[in-house]
Formats: C-alpha cells, structure tokens, sequence
C-alpha cells in the first residue's frame, strides 16, 4: 500500500507493517484524516496504539506525514477501496466530518466502503464517525435525518450503536481535528457523535 512521509511516498509490504506494528496490541484507523493532525495527537498521547491516517488527497497530508513518531503511519487510499494489509488489523475506526464521497458511501449503503470497514477491522472493533450540519445539507440531509440515515447503515451491516450525543461549538474546541476546530469557529457548529461497535 501507498504511505506518505511529507512529499514522498512509499509503497509498504505486508511484512514491514507486520514490523511496525509489534509491541502495539491496538490499531485505530483514521478514515478521511484530512491533515493527519487527528491521528498525529493521538498517537503522540496513546503510546500503546498505532495510529494509521488514510486520506485520498496527498496534499493534505504533506505537513502532519512528516512525523517521526514510532506508532504513526499515513495511507494514501480511497476509503471505498481499502488496501488488504490492512485486513483484520483495526481495533478502533474513525470518521471525522466527512464529506464528498466518503459521506455520500455512508449515506448510500455504498457496499465498497461499507464492506471494506468490515475487512480492515477486528471482531469487537469499535467505531466513532463525526458529523456536521453543512457536510449533510451538502449531501442533501439535514443533521438529524443524515445522522439516523447513517446510524441505520450501519446497524444494517452489523456495528450496533454504543451512543449518539449532539456536538455545539465548546465540545467541538475540545476535539483535535483541524475541521472541528473550523466548525467550533465557523456560522453552523452543529454536530453528532455516533458511537458503535461491530
Ligand atoms: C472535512 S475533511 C475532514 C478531515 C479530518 N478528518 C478533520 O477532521 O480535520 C474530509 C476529508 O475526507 C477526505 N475524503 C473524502 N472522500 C474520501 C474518500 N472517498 N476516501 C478517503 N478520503 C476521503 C477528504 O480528502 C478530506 O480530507
């Protein structure tokens, strides 16, 4: 699979991620990572996990990549398209404020997305995906409708949700994504939290 260290990218085999990943029994995946800053705060607070951002777009990743952190990877992939090293490896997935096709996949039971989730992530893997108001009205939904839309998805292929809580403009500061602390500043802050576990 294609990784990204600032502006250069490198394929890595199976068995060099195999290496990477001993001495972390955890491996939490970051869907749509956007700058990798979420994957890169994470991995600089939780030690013990791996934290693997993937994202289409390289150049959103060029800055945060560079990271010479021990358990930190960048992935340049289309979440509709997994790569298969990553088969079975996930403990934990996230989706922070999707948007374009990976929130239209997740609205539209698209089954590439949906079973590629279900190949990368362990049995009892939990997932967190985050929404926002304009990423749905984009997508044609309001919140609320966009936001059961998803939960039912989701229950469909199996994950069962954990919670579900509304996000306003203070719990949104308190998330270390670059598109939260947009939103936490910008005219529509609102938010959902959708938790579930496979
Ligand atoms: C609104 S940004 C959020 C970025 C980051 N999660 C954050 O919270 O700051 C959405 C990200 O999803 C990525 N994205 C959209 N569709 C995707 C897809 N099909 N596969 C992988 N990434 C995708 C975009 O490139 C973008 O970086």
């Amino acid at each position: 699979m294609e990784t990204i260290r600032g502006k250069v990218s490198r394929e890595i085999t199976f068995d060099e991620l195999t290496e990477r990943l001993t001495k972390h029994n955890e491996v939490s995946i970051d869907l749509g990572a956007g700058d990798g800053r979420f994957a890169l705060r994470m991995a600089e607070q939780h030690k013990d996990t791996f934290f693997i951002g993937i994202d289409s777009c390289r150049e959103n990743l060029r800055v945060n990549s560079r990271t010479k952190l021990p358990n930190a990877l960048f992935v340049i992939a289309s979440a509709q398209a997994l790569p298969c090293e990553l088969n079975g490896l996930a403990s934990h997935v996230s989706i922070n404020f999707p948007w374009g096709s990976l929130i239209e996949s997740l609205l539209n039971d698209d089954a590439c997305l949906l079973n590629g989730i279900l190949r990368v992530t362990r049995p009892r893997a939990a997932m967190e995906i985050l929404l926002n108001a304009d990423a749905l009205a984009s997508a044609g939904c309001d919140l609320e409708s966009g936001a059961d839309r998803i939960e039912c998805v989701l229950n469909a292929v199996g994950w069962q949700t954990t919670s579900r809580s509304d996000l306003d403009a203070e719990s949104l500061r308190a998330i270390p994504t670059t598109w939260a602390k947009r939103l936490a500043f910008g005219r529509d802050p609102r938010a959902v939290r959708l938790r579930f576990q496979k």
